[in-house]
C-alpha cells in the first residue's frame, strides 16, 4: 500500500484528506505539531477509517527533527503538505512567525526527502489571485500583490516549488489553489475545530446558531454584488479532500512530469447573505445577524474557473451548498455534546 506523508494531517482539511486517502487505498502517515489541532482527532479518524493511522508529533520547522523523520519513514511515495499557519489577520501582526514557519517547514521537508521520486501536493490558496481582473478566475490569471504575509507565503512557496522542479529534480509537484473550504464529514466525527474566535464565515454562523456567539456580523453590504455582500466560491471539505487523491493519481501517471497548478472550487460564486439564507433553509435555524462595516483586506468577489481541474485533474466538486451547511451544523452540534479538548 503506497504510503503518503500528510503534514498537518490532524487539521481541518488534512483530517478529511486522511479519510479519502484510506478510501482510495493509500496508507496515510500523519505529521502534526498540534499547534492548531487536537490529538483527539486521531481517535475520531480511527472511528471513521477502522484503524489508528500512524502519527508523528513533529514541528517541521525543526530541521534535525525532519531529517530524523525521513530516516524513520523513508519509503513514502508522496507527500501532501498542509502544515502551515493560516490566519490572515494574525499574519499581518506577526509576519516573521508566518515566514519562518511556513517557509522553513516546506524547505526542511523538501530537503529531507530530496532525491526520492516523490509526488508532492502543495496546499495553496485562491488568495494568490487577490481581486481578479476577470471572473471566474483561471489558473493562468496574474498572481496579484498578496493582501497579507499569509497570502505571500503561499505565492512564494508556489514559486519555490516551480523553481525546484525547473532546476531538475525527480519530485513531481502539484499546487492546489483552494477556494473556501466549509462543511464536515458525513459522520460529524471530524470538522473545523473551534479553536478561539472563528475568523471564517461558516464556523461563525454555526457557533452563532448554537448559542456560542451572540450574533454574526456581515462585513459589508455595499459591494457591487447581487445583494451587496461579498462573493466567494465555497467548496465542501470532502470534495476538496478528494482533489488531493486526484492530484496523486495524476502524478502517478508516467506522462505527468514537472509542476502544475489547479483551482479547487465549485466554479460558483455565493454571497454572504445567500450563505446565511442557505444555512437557515438547510437547518431550519434562524440566524441572528447584523450588517456591519467592511472587513479590511476582503476582496469583493472571487470564484474559480474549474475547467482545467475537470479536464486534466479529472476532478469536479459533487456536493452543494445545502450539504455544506447541513454537515457544518451537524458537526457544530456534535462538538457541543462531545467537546474534544
Ligand atoms: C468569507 C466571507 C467575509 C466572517 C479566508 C482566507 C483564505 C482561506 C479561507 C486559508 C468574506 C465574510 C466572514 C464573518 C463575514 N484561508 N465574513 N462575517 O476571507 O474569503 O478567505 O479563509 O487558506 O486564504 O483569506 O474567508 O470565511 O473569512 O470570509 O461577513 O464573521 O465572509 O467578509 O466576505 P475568506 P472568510
Amino acid at each position: 500500500m503506497a504510503k503518503i506523508l500528510v503534514t498537518g494531517g490532524l487539521g481541518f482539511i488534512g483530517s478529511h484528506t486522511v479519510v479519502e486517502l484510506v478510501n482510495a487505498g493509500y496508507e496515510p502517515i500523519i505529521i502534526d505539531n498540534l499547534s492548531n489541532s487536537d490529538i483527539k482527532i486521531l481517535d475520531q479518524l480511527t472511528k471513521i477509517i477502522g484503524y489508528k493511522p500512524k502519527f508523528h508529533k513533529l514541528d517541521l520547522s525543526d530541521e534535525p527533527a525532519v531529517k530524523k523523520l525521513a530516516e524513520m519513514e523513508p519509503d513514502v511515495s508522496g507527500i501532501i503538505h498542509f502544515a502551515a499557519y493560516k490566519a490572515v489577520g494574525e499574519s499581518v501582526h506577526k509576519p516573521l512567525k508566518y515566514y519562518r514557519n511556513n517557509f522553513f517547514s516546506m524547505l526542511n521537508l523538501l530537503d529531507a526527502y530530496y532525491g526520492k521520486a516523490l509526488n508532492f501536493v502543495f496546499s495553496s490558496s485562491c488568495t494568490v489571485y487577490g481581486q481578479p481582473d476577470e471572473l471566474p478566475v483561471t489558473e493562468s490569471a496574474q498572481v496579484k500583490e498578496a493582501q497579507s504575509p499569509y497570502g505571500n507565503t503561499k505565492q512564494i512557496a508556489e514559486e519555490v516549488l516551480e523553481d525546484m522542479v525547473a532546476s531538475g529534480t525527480n519530485y513531481k509537484v502539484i499546487s492546489l489553489r483552494y477556494f473556501n473550504p466549509v462543511g464536515a464529514h458525513e459522520t460529524a466525527l471530524i470538522g473545523e475545530l473551534p479553536i478561539g474566535v472563528p475568523q471564517n464565515l461558516v464556523p461563525f454562523i454555526t457557533q452563532t446558531a448554537i448559542g456560542k456567539r451572540e450574533k454574526l456580523t456581515v462585513f459589508g453590504d455595499d459591494y457591487d454584488t447581487a445583494d451587496g455582500s461579498c462573493v466567494r466560491d465555497y467548496i465542501h471539505v470532502v470534495d476538496l479532500a478528494k482533489a488531493h487523491v486526484a492530484a496523486l493519481r495524476l502524478m502517478e501517471k508516467p506522462d505527468f512530469t514537472g509542476y502544475d497548478v489547479f483551482n479547487i472550487g465549485t466554479g460558483q460564486g455565493t454571497t454572504v447573505l445567500q450563505i446565511i439564507h442557505a444555512f437557515e433553509n438547510a437547518t431550519g435555524e434562524k440566524l441572528n445577524y447584523i450588517i456591519g462595516p467592511r472587513r479590511e483586506g476582503d476582496v469583493e468577489k472571487v470564484w474559480g474557473d474549474v475547467t482545467k481541474s475537470a479536464h486534466k485533474l479529472g476532478w469536479r466538486a459533487q456536493l452543494g451548498i445545502d450539504e455544506m451547511m447541513q454537515s457544518a451544523w451537524e458537526w457544530e452540534k456534535y462538538i457541543a455534546e462531545n467537546p474534544l479538548s
